[in-house]
């Protein structure tokens, strides 16, 4: 069950009304291209707008609250996120890991909220250059996701995906090395298929994000295990991320 490229645009805080024009390039141009599957993320204040005029690409959102209502102010749950159109939700984001002390344990109860709202999930993972120097990226990657991802998921391959983003090459503009992303990949690949079975955990995407961009994306979606791209900065432009959508179709 081959899945088409999924390539997912990250704005994260950033994009007022002035960017719905990229989204509508991108959107136009996603029909061009139907052999990759398009998402953009853009902050919560414009996915409505951007899913009101999508017609082609999937819009979701960067986060969601763990709880389905309540007091948390300035929090926003799952299902007011479906609510407002959004088809999936980013989760894990190592920018929420370390901006907001987010824990395995608490990305997987968002998980099981964007699973009861709905939502298809995207479920990040990603090591520090200190863990990744001293020889430790897979074990703490893998341990990452043991505990975050959902225990069980019967339709795993068309409601979840996986991002692998090394925190170092996070805006840097380095990337890993297409040895070390198939090497982690492959990593994730067996978790998934112990985890969700042969047929459903072995045809999950696994996304690589960190400095992806038009000129190295083919490289980086032609590496073994690698099922698309989370694209931070060079998904701001309709013209670099359709440079990366064209590298995947
Ligand atoms: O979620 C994707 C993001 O973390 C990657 O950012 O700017 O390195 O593509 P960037």
């Amino acid at each position: 069950m081959a899945l088409r490229p999924y390539i997912v645009g990250n704005w994260k805080m950033n994009g007022t009304r002035s960017m719905l024009s990229e989204a509508r390039s991108i959107d136009r141009s996603a029909q061009r291209l139907m052999k990759v599957e398009v998402a953009l993320a853009p902050p919560y204040t414009l996915i409505h707008p951007v899913h009101r005029e999508a017609e082609q690409i999937g819009v979701g959102a960067q986060d969601c609250h763990h709880e389905v209502e309540g007091a948390h102010t300035g929090d926003i749950s799952a299902t007011m996120l479906a609510d407002a159109g959004a088809k999936f939700v980013i989760l894990g984001h190592s920018e929420r890991r370390q901006n907001h002390g987010e824990t395995d344990e608490l990305v997987n109860a968002k998980c099981h909220a964007a699973i009861s709202a709905g939502l298809k999930l995207i479920v990040c993972c990603g090591e520090a250059e200190e863990t990744r120097n001293a020889g430790n990226a897979e074990p703490f990657v893998i341990a990452q996701l043991r505990t975050s991802l959902p225990e069980t998921l019967d339709d795993a391959a068309e409601r979840l995906a996986v991002a692998y983003e090394p925190i170092w090459a996070i805006g840097t503009g380095r990337t890993a090395t297409t040895d070390d992303i198939a090497a982690m990949h492959g990593a994730i690949r067996a978790l998934l298929v112990e985890r969700f079975g042969e047929e459903q955990g072995g045809a999950v995407r696994i996304l690589y994000g960190g400095s992806v961009k038009p000129e190295n994306a083919r490289e980086i979606l032609e590496t073994a295990d690698v099922g698309g791209a989370l694209v931070g900065g060079a998904s701001l432009t309709a013209e670099s991320f359709l440079g990366i959508v064209a590298a995947g179709a």
